[in-house]
C-alpha cells in the first residue's frame, strides 16, 4: 500500500519523507489557503522533495477552463498529478488528460458508480472520501469495498486513493479491503508507528541495559 501525505506543509513533508516511507503528496485548494503559501510555489517546492505523484487541484469548474489550468500545472515538474474533480467537466478534462499521458487524479468521490466512470475516464487515481462520507452517516469502507470489487471485475487499472482518512483504524480497514493507496494528514501517519506496549518495552529494555553497564560503541 503506498502512502500519501495530505499537506502543503512543506515541514511535514520533508519530515515523513526521511522515513523513506514516503509515497506521494496530495494537496487541494482548502490545504494551500492553510499554508498561506503561493500555489505554483509551494507545489514546485513539493515536487522536488518527493519523486512519486504530487496532486495540484484544478479550480476552474468548466472543461476548457481546467485544460488550461492543467496545462500551467503540469509544467511545474514531472511528478504533478493533475486533480479534477468528480463532475462530468472534470472527467471530460480526466479523458483529454490521460489520453494525453498525464496522471490524473479524480477527487470529491462519494459513490462506487462515480468511480466507476472515472476509472472509465482514464484515471490514474480515484480519491473516494471516507472521513466526510463516515460524518454524514455512511460508512467510508464500504465504498471503499465496492470500488474495490468493482474495479477488480474489469481489471482497471486506476488506483484506489483512500482520501479524507481521520485516524489509524481507517488506514488498517482500506489496507485490509486491499486499497492502493492512502493519503492521510501527517498526524494520522505519525500515530502509525505508535504503540504503547512498544514504548513500554524499550523504556523496559533501556532500564535492564543500564544495569549491565554496558555499551555497544
Ligand atoms: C484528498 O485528496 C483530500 O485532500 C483530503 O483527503 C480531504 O480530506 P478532509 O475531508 O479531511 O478535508
Amino acid at each position: 500500500m503506498k502512502f500519501f501525505v495530505d499537506t502543503a506543509e512543506i515541514e511535514a513533508i520533508r519530515d515523513l519523507a526521511a522515513t523513506g516511507l514516503l509515497d506521494g503528496v496530495t494537496t487541494n485548494p482548502s490545504l494551500i489557503a492553510k499554508s498561506g503559501r503561493d500555489f505554483k510555489e509551494v507545489t514546485a517546492e513539493i515536487c522536488g522533495i518527493v519523486d512519486g505523484p504530487v496532486s495540484a487541484e484544478v479550480v476552474a469548474l468548466d472543461h476548457a477552463t481546467m485544460m488550461k489550468e492543467a496545462e500551467v500545472l503540469r509544467k511545474i515538474a514531472d511528478n504533478v498529478c493533475i486533480k479534477v474533480p468528480l463532475t462530468v467537466d472534470g472527467l471530460k478534462t480526466c479523458k483529454a488528460l490521460s489520453s494525453e499521458g498525464t496522471m490524473v487524479n479524480v477527487t470529491l468521490c462519494f459513490s462506487a458508480n462515480q468511480a466507476l466512470l472515472a476509472a472509465k475516464a482514464g484515471a490514474s487515481f480515484i480519491s473516494p472520501f471516507v472521513g466526510r462520507h463516515d460524518d454524514n452517516g455512511f460508512d467510508g469502507m464500504d465504498l471503499i469495498e465496492d470500488i474495490r470489487l468493482i474495479y477488480d471485475n474489469y481489471n482497471f487499472a486506476t488506483e484506489i486513493l483512500v482520501a479524507s482518512v481521520r485516524h489509524t483504524t481507517h488506514v488498517l480497514q482500506a489496507a485490509k479491503i486491499g486499497a492502493d493507496v492512502m493519503t492521510a494528514p501527517p498526524k494520522v501517519i505519525h500515530d502509525l508507528f505508535k504503540h504503547v506496549l512498544t514504548d513500554k518495552g524499550i523504556e523496559g529494555f533501556m532500564a535492564d541495559w543500564a544495569k549491565t553497564g554496558q555499551s555497544i560503541l
